[in-house]
């Protein structure tokens, strides 16, 4: 535990909004009076009517969570309107292409809200109403953001769906939230080369009923296929249609919108998020967490189908009334400076990415990077899986040159927003260590017994209290979100990670203690892949786990069993790897698929998934106990067999 510690940068101490007595007093403050904490806070937003309470939520027996229930709002107004009247001009968006040959683009405050009240009087005339479920599948072009805030605007919910996910994947979320609309692009740009977003659309509604309209923003050349009656083209529809749409004011607790992730268990779950808890929440910790100024220019990488492109690309920037960058393409389009390239050429102050960017890009050397000149750069910060020492320190001294802080914010798409970060101005940081708790968040770290730990020490990290960020159900099914994450540890909340924290009171979070894998900073269920495997007609058995992946942080290897008859191939493997691909989709693509004829078994059927998990890592002479195995055998032609370097 006696990992280096870096001071705060002078400079980042100098102007912060937040130094480190006031997070002392603040945060005690936010536990000790809570409610008056919360109520203060709630200053952040414009309120149709002011809540006059704050927390009112039980973790048990039942769980129920609300928070500033009977405050009414529209987050929309929050994040465009307030500040189309207060700063008109300042910029809200830039968006920066994949192509940095084609013209980018820039919205002021005053713009964006023309752009996103005329998007909601589109979706109105298309039958659109406050509650409807609308399923957004497109690519990171300004209209995501539009189409996200046209729907709190007028209190529709959204369900964006990533657009690197299959058709099928896309078919089971349509279904699952029962959307009847869909937002999407004729085609999607990323690295040079096209994603057929549109074709993807009509492959997944061949196979459902749901979908009444499809709306399609023209990316491309605007040749997609349409279908009479179903699908219409944004220019087309939004001809004509005036800019004058009214905010529609919501209850606090009015679901905002659902987003789907993986669990341990069975198909990904929508998660629920509400208006006034999760509009606070991103704001308050956006402001705190990167040290929010005025003039800041804030680029956030994250695509929006993901949580982070919720928090800090649609809602938190905005909600502060910030100037952000949006970015079509990928780090290393047309070369590997791109992200460089783009903080020079916009003067970018806080850059937030994912860890295995910073790898990937950390591989080529230093020399991309010094190519361009970085001092706008004041805060850099990380997100999405555990970020290794080696590339903390490359981010921070080569990226950073050592001059500015890094932040390392641990959250979830069921936190809402960060939980677990150091605040620039005001505290020393350590590699590979997220830090200390937002204001009002309470985690304890439990064995697996569910007793608590004091001090320095390692367990399964809970949350003690309700936030205001917090997910409110699982879509449809609430004994799940019951059951995923309050019956593990009675009366907490449980993340699925585990966690050390060291004598000040620091949260390093050792990775996920469940079924869930983390590749690229992508939260994948094992389970989802196996049963993905199991539906090619070839496969008996699969069984998936993950192992350590010098970029991706996690790699996928899948063990498979096929039926009998079938032949262990080359081209099976290949075959199946598709086969996932098309089933969820690329962000799923198996590293390695080890065909096998038997997977080691207890006595009683149960695959040992601990012995595959160690073989995948390579790590055969700690395999444990073996005793229990109904074929010992299996394992050392496992080991001889085994995939990868
Ligand atoms: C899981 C949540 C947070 C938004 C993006 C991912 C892992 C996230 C960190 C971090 C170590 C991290 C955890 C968590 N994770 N941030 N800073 N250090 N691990 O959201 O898809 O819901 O995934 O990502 O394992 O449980 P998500």
């Amino acid at each position: 535990m006696s990992d280096p510690v870096i001071p705060v940068p002078p400079t980042a101490a100098k102007d912060t909004n937040c130094s480190a007595s006031d997070y002392r007093d603040l945060y005690n403050h936010s536990l000790e009076k809570s409610e008056r904490f919360w109520l203060d806070q709630a200053d952040r937003l414009d309120w149709i009517k002011r809540p006059t309470v704050a927390g009112n939520w039980s973790y048990a027996p039942k769980v129920d969570i609300k928070w500033f229930e009977d405050g009414q709002l529209n987050a929309c107004w929050n994040c465009v309107d307030r500040h189309a009247v207060a700063t008109p001009d300042k910029t809200a968006l830039i968006f920066e292409p994949d192509d940095p040959a084609s013209d980018g683009r820039r919205f002021t405050y005053a713009q964006l809200k023309d752009e996103v009240a005329r998007f909601a009087n589109v979706m109105k005339t298309l039958g659109v109403a406050r509650g409807d479920r609308v399923t957004i599948y497109m690519p990171m072009v300004p209209e995501a953001v539009f189409a996200m805030l046209a729907c709190a605007r007028i209190g529709a919910v959204h369900s964006v769906v990533f657009g690197g996910f299959s058709p099928h994947a896309l078919r089971d979320r349509i279904e699952d939230c029962e959307s009847d609309f869909l937002v999407t692009a004729d085609i999607g740009k990323r690295g040079g080369k096209t994603v057929p977003l549109k074709q993807n659309v009509d492959a997944a509604l061949s196979e459902t009923p749901r979908v009444k309209s499809v709306l399609v923003v023209q990316v491309g050349d605007g040749s997609a296929a349409m279908t009479d009656g179903r699908d219409h083209w944004l220019h087309d529809v939004s001809a004509g249609v005036d800019n004058d749409c009214p905010c529609a004011p919501m209850e606090a607790e009015d679901p905002l919108f659902i987003l789907y992730t993986s669990g341990s268990t069975g198909k990904p779950k929508g998660v629920l998020h509400t208006t006034g808890g999760y509009l606070l929440w991103t704001a308050m910790t956006f402001a705190y967490g990167f040290d929010h100024r005025d003039d800041d220019l804030f680029f956030c990488t994250a695509d929006v189908g993901w949580i982070t492109g919720h928090s800090y690309v649609a809602y938190g920037p905005l909600a502060n009334g910030a100037t952000q960058l949006i970015f079509e393409g990928v780090p290393n389009y047309p070369a590997n400076d791109r992200f460089w390239q783009i903080v020079e050429k916009h003067g970018v102050t806080i850059l937030y990415t994912a860890p295995t960017a910073i790898r990937a890009l950390m591989a080529d050397g230093d020399a991309p990077v010094k190519k361009h000149d970085r001092s706008s750069l004041r805060l850099l910060g990380t997100v999405g899986e555990p970020i290794n020492p080696e590339a903390w320190r490359w981010y921070s001294d080569t990226v950073g040159e050592g001059r500015v802080p890094v932040v390392d914010t641990w959250w979830q798409t069921e936190t809402g927003g960060i939980m677990l970060t150091t605040l620039p101005g005001a505290h020393d940081m350590k590699p590979g260590w997220a830090g200390l708790p937002m204001f009002g968040i309470e985690p304890l770290l439990v064995d697996n017994d569910g007793k608590p730990l004091e001090g320095a020490a390692e367990g399964n990290l809970c949350i003690r209290r309700s936030w205001p960020g917090q997910a409110r159900t699982v879509y449809g099914n609430h004994a799940r979100f019951e059951q995923t994450y309050f019956s593990t540890y009675e009366g907490l909340y449980f993340s699925g990670d585990g966690a050390k924290r060291d004598e000040h009171g620091y949260y390093r979070i050792t990775g996920r203690v469940d079924d869930v894998l983390n590749v690229s900073g992508h939260r994948m269920g094992t389970a989802e892949i196996e049963s993905a495997l199991v539906l090619h007609p070839d496969v008996a058995e699969a069984a998936v786990v993950g192992f350590p992946h010098s970029v991706k942080g996690q790699g996928i290897y899948c063990y498979v069993t096929p039926n009998a008859g079938v032949d262990i191939s080359e081209e099976l493997e290949q075959t199946l790897r598709q086969h996932v691909r098309s089933e969820i989709g690329p962000v799923a693509t198996p590293d390695h698929i080890h065909l096998t004829r038997a997977l080691p078994k207890t006595r009683s059927g149960k695959i040992m998934r601990r012995i595959l998990r160690k073989i995948a890592e390579n790590e055969t002479s700690s395999l444990g106990d073996t005793s229990t195995l109904a074929d010992p055998e299996v394992v050392d032609a496992l080991i001889a067999g085994r995939k990868g370097d």
